[in-house]
């Protein structure tokens, strides 16, 4: 039972949800009535994931607490994670002697299309990433999946020289497609599945729905471009 334990403790990787792991069945849950039959499984109730980012806050207080930095939220998806990393950052420091000056600011990248990576990542909206130089900057963003999309606005904003650069991912994928980017704090690495909710999208739809979740063959179909 302790190598268990062990196996189970922080080691980078965040809640590191296996292969095996059955999920929750959705009669447990609420989600909305639209997506009856959408959806195969709970994989992560929401409840589990704003646990989850409290001790996410609490890790990036410890590391960069006393300075200066700017929230990159990557849109749309890093929506939720944003606002609740943020609002648990903002408890701490009105709760302790550490304390993080924020600013955020947001971003939007967009690669997939359906459940596939489209390759090209692209900045929409013209972001001015110079506003970058010299600053403390964290990146916080939904999913990596293969890793491409991070490492290429890393590539991107290097340019820049920024003071610092860390990277907040909620979900990392185990995928053979991995190019093995590791955020510098993660969530939940989680099995090679295409998930939704809690801001994350299959072609715009599910951001409405609080838990993540596998999406079905049904939904998939439905929702297709
Ligand atoms: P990557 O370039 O393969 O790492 O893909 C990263 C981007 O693709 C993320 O920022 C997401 O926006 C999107 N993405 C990857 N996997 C999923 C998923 O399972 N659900 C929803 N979006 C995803
Ligand atoms: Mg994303």
């Amino acid at each position: 039972m302790a190598g268990k334990r062990e196996e189970a403790r922080d080691n980078g990787r965040g809640v590191v949800i296996s292969n095996h792991w059955p999920g929750y069945d959705l009669d447990l849950f609420t989600y909305p009535r639209h997506y009856y039959g959408d959806l195969n499984y709970v994989l992560i109730p929401h409840g589990v994931i704003v646990d989850r980012i409290e001790k996410l806050a609490k890790d990036i207080m410890n590391d960069i607490g006393y300075s200066d930095i700017m929230v990159l939220c990557v849109l749309k998806g890093g929506y939720k994670f944003c606002a609740d990393l943020v609002e648990h950052l903002k408890n701490i420091s009105r709760n302790s002697d550490t304390f993080i000056s924020m600013k955020v600011d947001f971003i939007r990248l967009k690669s997939y299309q359906n459940d596939q990576s489209m390759g090209d990542m692209q900045i929409i909206g013209g972001y001015d990433l110079s506003q970058l130089a010299g600053k403390n900057v964290l990146i916080v963003e939904d999913v990596v999946g293969t890793g491409r999309t991070m490492k290429s606005l890393l590539d991107k904003i290097e340019k820049y020289k920024p003071n610092m650069i860390k990277v907040a991912s909620l979900l990392v994928k185990r995928t053979p497609r991995s190019d093995s980017f590791r955020p510098d704090y993660t969530g939940f690495e989680i099995p090679d599945l295409f998930v939704v909710g809690y801001a994350l999208d299959y072609n715009e739809y599910f951001r409405d729905l609080n838990h993540i979740c596998v999406i079905s063959e049904q939904g998939k179909a439905k929702y297709r471009v």
